[in-house]
């Protein structure tokens, strides 16, 4: 028996051992990253273990908040919703593209072929009772925060033209704001939700309680944590990628993204030291909000594990790095202002002469088929919307033109294309169009396996996660 035990072990050794030079032999050159990425995996990372166990969720709402990196994210679900034929939400036209913010949502401003939708994302100011109505009833909420100083100096540069409030001010200060702000504050007016408790306002809340009503604030933080499931933090951007690819199953290729909608340097302004407290104490429901989910943010990030966290982490930022290589030539890309943009598609929305929205552009020697996918990486989301817009209307009209003349011979049920066995996608509803089949990973392991000798430079920050 003991020998027998033996053998088997030796044999076992002798195997590992072989498979080990044979795969540092034919890994030669990505020796070092994939050694770590080896060691790196975490048993839940779905992806790297045992892809299609349980299937992808495909039915969320994402309440799009003001500058908070939400637009990165609205780029992500688009990609998403493309990639898997899944039906967005998006705005009628005479809304904009946003769902005529900033009245409260209702269902009158979706676009009517854009229903039964899947996702829906454009920004909104939330209206819980006309979502579930609209949505699928498995539907999962999601929303994301920033930390209220930063995210204020943000708004007040962003709106600087465009708020009444901040318009008032002279010089264009923010401490002369911050100062005195009901000297130049009027909450009646239009475009105030800029201006005080911005984030509670998109979520539908009341943005004028005073800084005093902590049973207000109280109340209005656990009905939020009652409908979301996930409240994201911009400053822990990556982290919270994390948990969202763990609570929707979603792998590693479908959380990757290049940063969007971020200012150029020179229009970003440092806080002098007593600016924050001016500003939470201002806004002080949203930064209720903020601390009490983020710390419920560390609280789901320990549950998962912060070592766990932290590799997938920096399998994100690896993956990233080598899919921004790819699309930009080899580099990194180098942020553009608008008009060093050459393509008119990819300059994104610049609120004033005084704030330069950054952008990327493509370099000009790209293949045509690492184009179609780098472009909706870095498109804005005026673009993609339409875009995104004009491939739905297509495809309503499409099923619509399939489903009409059969009418007379075949009963409306069996019309009815049924989502393709082998898809990874889980949906709830019945596909608009005629889905064929799971394309949903050829074009993402595109992103994954281009590019090389990104195990050199190593990850950007392996550290910078707050551990
Ligand atoms: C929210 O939506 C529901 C359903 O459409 C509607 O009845 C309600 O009036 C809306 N709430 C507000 C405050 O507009
Ligand atoms: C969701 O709706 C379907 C029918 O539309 C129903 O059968 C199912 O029980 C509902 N699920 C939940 C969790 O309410
Ligand atoms: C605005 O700027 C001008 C010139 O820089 C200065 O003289 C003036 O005092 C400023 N006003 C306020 C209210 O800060
Ligand atoms: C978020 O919460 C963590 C854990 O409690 C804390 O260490 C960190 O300072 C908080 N971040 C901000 C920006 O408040
Ligand atoms: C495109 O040109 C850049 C230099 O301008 C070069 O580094 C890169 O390898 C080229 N890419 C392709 C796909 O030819
Ligand atoms: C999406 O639809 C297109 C065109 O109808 C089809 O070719 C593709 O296979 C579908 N992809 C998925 C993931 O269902
Ligand atoms: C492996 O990568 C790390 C950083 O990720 C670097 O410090 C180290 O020198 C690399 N080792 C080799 C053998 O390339």
């Amino acid at each position: 028996m003991m020998s027998i035990k033996m053998s088997q072990k030796k044999i076992f050794l002798v195997l590992l051992v072989i498979c080990t030079v044979s795969f540092l032999l034919h890994n030669g050159g990505h020796f070092n990253w994939s050694m770590e990425a080896f060691h790196l995996r975490c048993s839940t990372l779905r992806s790297q273990i045992t892809p299609g166990l349980k299937p992808k969720h495909t039915n969320i709402v994402f309440l799009k908040t003001h500058k908070t990196a939400s637009t990165t994210m609205q780029n992500m679900l688009f990609r998403f919703a493309e990639r898997n034929n899944l039906t967005m939400a998006l705005p009628k036209p005479n809304c904009g593209h946003q769902f005529c913010y900033p009245q409260l949502f209702s269902s009158h401003f979706v676009h009517p072929h854009t229903l039964p939708p899947n996702m829906i994302t454009s920004h909104m100011r939330f209206n819980k009772t006309a979502l579930q109505r609209l949505m699928p009833n498995d539907t999962i909420y999601i929303t994301i925060l920033r930390e209220p100083a930063s995210m204020f100096e943000s708004l007040f540069t962003y709106y600087s033209r465009h708020s009444g409030s901040f318009r008032r001010v002279p010089n264009g200060s923010l401490e002369a704001f911050l100062a005195d702000p009901l000297r130049y504050y009027r909450p009646e007016e239009a475009d105030s939700m800029y201006a005080r408790n911005t984030l509670t306002f998109d979520l539908g809340g009341n943005k004028d309680r005073t800084a005093t009503d902590v049973t207000y604030a109280q109340a209005f933080v656990a009905e939020v944590e009652k409908v979301f499931s996930l409240v994201m933090i911009s400053e822990y951007f990556d982290e919270s990628l994390v948990l969202l690819s763990h609570l929707l199953s979603w792998d590693l290729d479908d959380i990757v993204y290049v940063k969007l909608n971020m200012r150029t340097e020179s229009s970003k302004k440092s806080l002098s030291p007593s600016l924050p407290a001016k500003i939470r104490t201002w806004n002080s429901i949203d930064a209720y909000l903020y601390d009490y989910f983020n710390a419920s943010l560390w609280v789901k990030l320990s549950a998962l594990g912060l070592d766990c966290v932290a590799k997938e982490v920096y399998l994100l930022r690896l993956a990233q790095e080598r899919l921004t290589k790819s699309c930009f030539g080899g580099q990194m890309p180098v942020p553009r202002s608008a008009s060093e943009i050459r393509n008119k598609d990819l300059r994104p929305w610049q609120p004033s002469e005084k704030v330069g929205i950054i952008g990327y552009d493509l370099p000009l020697n790209i293949s045509h088929e690492a184009k179609e996918l780098c472009l909706k990486y870095i498109m804005p989301e005026i673009t993609y919307t339409q875009k995104l817009l004009h491939s739905q209307l297509l495809r309503h009209r499409q099923s619509f033109q399939n489903r009409t003349p059969q009418k007379s011979n075949i009963p409306q049920q069996s019309i009815r294309t049924t989502p393709p066995r082998h898809s990874q996608v889980h949906r709830t509803q019945p596909p608009p169009s005629n889905a064929q089949g799971s394309a949903s990973t050829t074009k993402s392991k595109f992103t994954l396996n281009q590019g090389t000798g990104t195990s050199k430079s190593g990850p950007k920050s392996s550290n910078t996660s707050v551990l």
